[in-house]
This record gives structure tokens, C-alpha cells and sequence, in this order.
């Protein structure tokens, strides 16, 4: 009597233990004609007359303990099986998980970032927040110079020095102060202007700004890289000119075009009927304001470009609204899902 209630103790421990397959498996265990319950109800032919009573109760609690334990497994959600192991079939095709895009800003920037890093170019970063001497006056535009008004400038309200920056060309200032020559570099970022938001024009956009400074530095080393850079870009067909031009921070200055890629320079609306859209500007630097920067103007020269990372990017991708580029309408985005 006493081996039979320290079974089955140790079978009730086991049983509320069971975690080896479902239901069934519990059945055919347990309750089956080969199953350990029938086993034990056999042991009742070895109990003394005397206890055979107190046997068949303990017996038949044990038989209704493990069949309450197998309708628990039935009742079960996933009828008793395991969460892991080879029940389940991981050949299942997976939920899709959608895939975000790069902004065409961002490809577009990464994409001239790798032409130019293929020529040595490193790239440079500074504040969006400047000064007026890193944004204007180191760049040959001191105070009241009438091209300052080219650039509609946000100011900082707490400081009349502090304003946004209008274009990247500040972070080539920072760039020269260091005085790490030859200087080699694109500086990539946004800039702000205070232009009432349109197709054409935005309050803020992305610049890439180019500085080369060293010794014997050419205008002709500025058309051959910019060459490169267009070629890379927009491929070996596109043709390339150079229009005279004005900025206070070089001499000689020029804006470079380049054949229209829509009409392939028959004339259309994008390059107004010319066969031409215009895409940077660039010139060699000015002395004043390598002097300004405090490098030799005598020892070293320079060339200096400037581009709208938008303007190549609606070229590029054909896509005739600004706006489209900050309103962030997934429609648009998905569309450069896997574009390079
Ligand atoms: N900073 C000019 C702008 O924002 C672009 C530019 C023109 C940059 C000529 C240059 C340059 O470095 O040489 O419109």
C-alpha cells in the first residue's frame, strides 16, 4: 500500500509536468489500453484484502486527476503540441515586411559624394547655424555689399550676427581657417532662404559645395573635373558650357550647363525652349578671400563650386515640382524603392 502511494505521487508529479507532445500522445501514455494507468490499476490484485477499499479510492482519484489533465491538453489552443520544435514548418513563406526607400535627395547626395571621393575630394561638414563672417564677409561680401541681397537671408532673432546659412560656400571658410593645405573637399548640406515656397523655390533645400586649393591649381583643372562629375552623373552623351558669371567669391566666375537630358537639346519647357539647364556655379577662388581665410594668395590658388542637390535630382529623375521633395507623401518615396 505504502509503494503504491509513493507511485503514484510520483506519476500525478509527472503527469502535471507533461510537456512532451499533444494531447494524444498523452492519451496513448497514459490512459491507452498499453497506457500506465491500466498498468497500475493491475497492481490491485497485489494489495491486502485489508487495504483493497482504500486502494480502488486512490486508484480511481489517480485515474480521474489524469484524465482531467488529458481534457486540459484537448481543450488547449494549439491542442497540447509544444510551442517550439519540429512541429512547426518554417518553409511557411514570412509576413512581408516593407521595405523603406532612401529619400532621392539622399541617393542623389551619396551619388555625388562617391563621384567626387573617386578624385581625392574628402567630405567637409559645418553649422547650418553660421555667423555672418563664415556666411558673407570672409567671402568677399562685407557688410552692405549689394550681392548679400541676392541671398534672402533668415536671421536669429537673439543675435543679429547669427543667421541660417544661404549656402555650404561657409563651410569651405571653416575649411581654409584650419590651414591643412592643399584642401581638397565637398561639403554637402542644407541651406535656407527666405523664398515663398513654389514649384521652383523652397525655403530650404541641399547644396554641394567643391574647394580645391594648392599650388598651380587651374581653370582648367575646374573644367575637367566638373567634365568627370557630369559625365558620371548623367552619362558620357551630355554636353557641357560654360557661361560667364558673377559671384563675389571668385574671379573669374562662370555658370555651367548642361544639355537638356528631357529633349536631348531640341528645346522643351525644362530648359525653356534653349537646349540648356543651367546646374552650378563655380569660378577660381578669390584672393581676398583666400586672404581672408588667412592663406597666401600668392603661393596658392583655387577653384570653388557650388550646386543644388535638388536641381540635379529633379533632372535626374525627371520630377518637375519641389515641393515633392519635403512633403514626404509615401506615393512619391516608395517610388525610389531600390533606385541608385
Ligand atoms: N554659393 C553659391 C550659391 O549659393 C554657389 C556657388 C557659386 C558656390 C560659385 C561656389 C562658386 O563655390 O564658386 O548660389
Amino acid at each position: 500500500m505504502e509503494k503504491l502511494l509513493k507511485e503514484i505521487e510520483k506519476f500525478k508529479l509527472e503527469i502535471a509536468a507533461f510537456n512532451e507532445g499533444d494531447a494524444e500522445t498523452f492519451r496513448i501514455k497514459y490512459l491507452g489500453t498499453k497506457g500506465l494507468v491500466k498498468a497500475i490499476m493491475g497492481e490491485m490484485k497485489n494489495v491486502a484484502a485489508e487495504n483493497k477499499k482504500q486502494a480502488g479510492q486512490l486508484l480511481n482519484e489517480f485515474k480521474l486527476f489524469t484524465e482531467a489533465k488529458y481534457d486540459e491538453l484537448k481543450s488547449s489552443s494549439n491542442n497540447g503540441k509544444k510551442e517550439t520544435g519540429s512541429n512547426i514548418d518554417l518553409s511557411l513563406p514570412a509576413d512581408p515586411l516593407p521595405l523603406g526607400s532612401r529619400h532621392p535627395i539622399s541617393l542623389v547626395k551619396n551619388r555625388i559624394i562617391s563621384i567626387f571621393q573617386r578624385l581625392g575630394f574628402a567630405v567637409a561638414e559645418g553649422p547650418e547655424i553660421e555667423d555672418d563672417f563664415h556666411n558673407f564677409t570672409a567671402l568677399n561680401l562685407p557688410e552692405n555689399h549689394p550681392a548679400r541681397d541676392m541671398q534672402d537671408t533668415f536671421y536669429i532673432s537673439q543675435n543679429p550676427d547669427w543667421l541660417l546659412r544661404t549656402h555650404t560656400s561657409s563651410v569651405q571658410v571653416r575649411e581654409m581657417q584650419k590651414g591643412n593645405l592643399p584642401i581638397r573637399i565637398i561639403c554637402p548640406g542644407r541651406v535656407y532662404r527666405n523664398e515663398t515656397i513654389s514649384a521652383r523655390a523652397h525655403c530650404f533645400f541641399h547644396q554641394v559645395e567643391g574647394l580645391y586649393i594648392a599650388e598651380n591649381v587651374s581653370f582648367a583643372d575646374l573644367k575637367q573635373t566638373l567634365y568627370f562629375f557630369v559625365q558620371e552623373m548623367f552619362g558620357k552623351d551630355v554636353k557641357v558650357r560654360f557661361r560667364p558669371s558673377y559671384f563675389p567669391f571668385t574671379e573669374p566666375s562662370a555658370e555651367m550647363d548642361i544639355s537638356c537630358l528631357i529633349c536631348g537639346g531640341e528645346g522643351c519647357s525644362v530648359c525653356k525652349k534653349t537646349g540648356w539647364v543651367e546646374i552650378l556655379g563655380c569660378g577660381m577662388v578669390h584672393p581676398n578671400v583666400l586672404d581672408n581665410c588667412g592663406i597666401d594668395s600668392n603661393k596658392y590658388t583655387g577653384f570653388a563650386f557650388g550646386m543644388g542637390i535638388e536641381r540635379i535630382t529633379m533632372l535626374k529623375y525627371q520630377i518637375k515640382d519641389l515641393r515633392l521633395f519635403s512633403e514626404n507623401d509615401v506615393r512619391f518615396l516608395k517610388q525610389f524603392t531600390g533606385a541608385v
